[in-house]
């Protein structure tokens, strides 16, 4: 990379203001988040998942017949067609789970009965996000049943799209207290202002293409350790700081050998993020509960460590990585749940974006070679 620097360029976009939202607020100072103004703690402890996704998607809390309507609708439009069954059956093997959500969300564009509708057309634009939320649970759940060789579940009408998702991972009702926690953990992870996976789907609906697409490059970007994919890894890293037996010294020789340590820091928050703290208690909890609290107490000592050597804190990723394995979802689904969540902040920052567009094209800075003359092939 270049050691010259420009007035103008901010590395990784840090700082820059690409955009201007009313979805979400992040407030470093307080380290704090809302949804459309609602602090994200009081929606976790209190509101069932499709309270959020209705209240990013439509502005607004639902009332109670609303609620009733949405989740109606959730429930409808949740079946997956014949032919995306088809085709997660014909992915390779070793497929990652993030890659085939991109096979089943670059299909459902086309079943769509919104399909040929108009890029800006808000009404269609909020049809459609309701469909491609309501597919979530069951897409992530299918292609994993399916790359285990089992048949998918069909999702149950009785329930929401946070017991529906275990459901149809393992076939069995869940009780009420795992429910509550996969509905807040996807709570929390729903939206999250201008980070990587949510730009990438404004970026991809600004040229004027469609929602579809939007998600293919949201899930794209959202795979990758830095972003959604640090969970998944924040557990590897766990199980092997387990095996090897001592967390203090293997935390301070990560440091030491300047080793990216999963589930901690963040772009946006400077002293912590509470989300991670909401989900370190849940995780604390079912931990608890079914008999098994070392997870907890490893990451108790990494997050001490991490603090006081580098004033370093642990993102959501971290203690979510452990809540999820405690209640025995396989590691590679870690963040294909983020998908089912983030679903609903993706949606509502395209039909922003899609509502008041302006292409999103930035410049760079040229430090190429210099012009020089075109040598025809047979004397080069
Ligand atoms: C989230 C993240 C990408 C933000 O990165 P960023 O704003 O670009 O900050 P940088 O990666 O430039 O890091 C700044 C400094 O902090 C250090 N740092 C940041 N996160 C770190 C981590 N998780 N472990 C160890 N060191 C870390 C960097 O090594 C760097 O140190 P240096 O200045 O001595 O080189 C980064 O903290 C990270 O990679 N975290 C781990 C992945 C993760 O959990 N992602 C999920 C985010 S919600």
């Amino acid at each position: 990379m270049s050691a010259t620097t420009y007035p103008n360029y901010s590395p990784g976009l840090q700082g820059v203001i690409a955009g201007i939202t009313t979805i979400s607020e992040i407030d470093v100072e307080t380290s704090s988040l809302t949804y459309r103004g609602i602090n994200v703690h009081e929606l976790a402890e209190h509101a069932v998942f499709e309270e959020t996704a209705y209240l990013l998607l439509m502005g607004k809390l639902p009332n109670k017949s609303e609620l009733a309507e949405f989740k109606a609708r959730i429930s409808n439009e949740s079946v997956l067609p014949n032919e995306v069954i088809a085709a997660l059956k014909q992915c390779p093997k070793n497929m990652h789970p993030m890659d085939r959500l991109k096979v089943a969300y670059s299909m459902l564009g086309a079943f769509d009965a919104d399909y040929r509708a108009e890029p800006t057309d808000h009404e269609a634009n909020v049809r459609k996000a309701v469909r491609i939320v309501a597919k979530a649970a069951n897409a992530v759940a299918a292609a994993h049943r399916i790359s285990e060789g089992l048949e998918p579940i069909q999702p149950s009408p009785e329930l929401g799209i946070a017991g529906n998702f275990m459901y149809m991972l393992k076939g069995e009702k869940p009780d009420e207290f795992v429910i509550k926690v996969m509905d807040a953990s996807l709570t929390l992870y729903a939206e999250h202002g201008y980070n990587a996976s949510t730009f990438a789907s404004r970026v991809t609906v600004a040229t004027l293409s469609d929602l579809y697409s939007g998600i293919v490059s949201g899930i794209g970007t959202l795979k990758g350790p830095l972003h959604g994919g640090a969970n998944e890894e924040a557990m590897y890293m766990l199980m092997e700081i387990d095996k090897m037996g001592d967390v203090a010294k293997w935390t301070h020789d990560a440091l030491a050998q300047k080793k990216k340590i999963m589930g901690f820091g963040h772009r946006e928050y400077r002293i912590g993020d509470s989300r991670a703290a909401y989900m370190s208690k849940l995780g604390k909890e079912i931990g608890k509960r079914v008999g098994d609290t070392h997870w907890g107490d490893i990451a108790e000592v990494m997050e001490k460590i991490m603090w006081d050597e580098k004033k370093l804190f642990p993102n959501i990723d971290f203690p979510s990585a452990y809540a999820y394995y405690l209640l025995g979802i396989p590691i590679p689904l870690y963040t294909p749940i983020f998908v089912v969540a983030r679903t609903t902040g993706w949606c509502a920052h395209m039909i922003e974006q899609l509502d008041n567009n302006r292409l999103i094209r930035p410049t760079c800075i040229y430090e190429g070679p210099k012009v020089t003359e075109f040598v025809p092939i047979d004397q080069r």
